[in-house]
């Protein structure tokens, strides 16, 4: 069992708090992704579950071990940093052998150990050569071998996949994870790509300013964002969020921006009563607002609005759409068959079944029509 467990953790550099009782655990073969922006504590997390800082608070433990003072190599877990070092004098064999050779193991089992890893790592015919004679991605996957040889409880991955060219992300990004349905290991890995987070994560562990702001499975985090960070973290292009006002109308509840003025979805109309008169933040995913032509709305002309088209941009698979709304801007996604240009005022199609509301105020938590299920 390797279920790794954080409490209250806390870590403070001076008057800076980079992890602030931040508490998750990753259960047993877990692949936990933590993310956020750049600053938000990600590395210093791994730093402290690794034991290269020492927490300032809160307790970590491995199995039914409380590893929180002990040393590094106590703790059995192995770390893939950001920019893992090579040596660069060792050829792939030695890089992979130096840190079981330390430990103490015996040549045979480093040899059996290696020949394995780099098995698995299809890096059998690489391990005569210097990294210097290594693509980044061969590099990348000697950095992983490293790790893997020590059949650690954890994996501690920091943005592995960060020095990588795009193309090499995404075919990486897939190695890994199938490394880790090999493996059957806890991972904790650190990214501040979403994609990655949402593709690779059985769960994810959302973190601003060193603060959990919501953890739970990739399309958990994508359909019921608790706030307005995690509702525009999660999600490329992100979720369009207006300030909007709840109105009452005719017995039905409205949303009314500066823009547009549409009704809430009849079976939320009762639960939402309570926000009449209230400002709210409007929330709606770039994939639910559709741009349309004239003429060919086959929907309920009530969750139709016209807004003026500010930028058409060709992605091939469809089009993406800047629309001026008010002073904001929503971006929406057409067909590429649409004939749109700059200035057209055109039908947009709001689907509001996958409409947000999140408080005004300060965290702008997620408003429910009914307790989460
Ligand atoms: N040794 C240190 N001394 C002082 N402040 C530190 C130290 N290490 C980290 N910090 C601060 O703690 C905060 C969190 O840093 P951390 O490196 O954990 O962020 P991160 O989420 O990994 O960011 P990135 O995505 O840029 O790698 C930052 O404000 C950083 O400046
Ligand atoms: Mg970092």
């Amino acid at each position: 069992m390797a279920k790794l467990v954080v409490e209250n953790l806390t870590k403070r550099f001076g008057s800076v708090t980079a992890v602030d009782r931040l508490s998750f655990t990753a259960e047993d073969r877990e692949f936990l992704v933590l993310i956020g922006p750049s600053g938000c504590g990600k590395s210093t997390t791994l730093n402290l579950i690794a034991g290269l800082e020492e927490a300032s608070a809160g307790r970590i433990s491995i199995g039914d071990r409380q590893v929180t003072h002990l040393h590094p190599k106590d703790r059995d877990i192995a770390m893939v940093f950001q920019n893992y070092a090579l040596y660069p004098h060792m050829d792939v064999y030695a890089n992979m052998a130096f840190g079981l050779s330390m430990r103490g193991y015996s040549k045979a089992e480093i040899g059996r150990r290696i020949q394995e890893a780099a098995e698995i790592l299809g890096i059998k015919n690489l391990l005569q050569r210097k990294p210097r004679a290594l693509s980044g991605g061969q590099r990348q996957r000697v950095a992983v071998g490293r790790a893997i040889v020590r059949k650690p409880a954890v994996f501690l991955f920091d943005e592995p996949l960060s020095n990588l060219d795009a193309k090499l992300r995404v075919q990486m990004r897939a190695e890994l994870s199938k490394l880790h349905q090999r493996l059957n290991t806890t991972i904790v890995y650190v990214t501040h790509d979403q994609i990655e987070a949402m593709t690779m994560a059985t769960r994810i562990v959302l973190l601003k300013d060193g603060i959990c702001q919501q953890i739970g499975r990739p399309l958990e985090l994508y359909t019921r964002p608790v706030n307005t960070f995690t509702a525009g973290f999660i999600g490329t292009p992100p979720m369009n969020l207006v300030p909007a006002r709840i109105q009452a109308e005719n017995g039905k509840m409205m949303v009314a921006t500066d823009g547009f003025r549409l009704p809430i979805p009849a079976r939320w109309r009762q639960a939402y009563e309570r926000l009449k008169s209230k400002e709210v933040i409007f929330g709606i995913r770039p994939e639910h607002l559709r741009g349309t032509r004239e003429g060919d709305i086959a929907v309920d002309a009530a969750t139709v609005t016209r807004l003026e088209v500010d930028l058409v941009e060709m992605l091939g698979s469809h089009v993406q759409l800047t629309l001026t709304c008010g002073p904001e801007r929503l971006i929406a996604l057409a067909d590429p068959a649409l004939p749109v240009k700059a200035g057209d005022r055109i039908p947009v199609v709001f689907n509001m079944d996958s409409m947000h509301l999140f408080e005004k105020r300060e965290p702008q938590r997620r408003i429910d029509a009914a307790p989460a299920a």
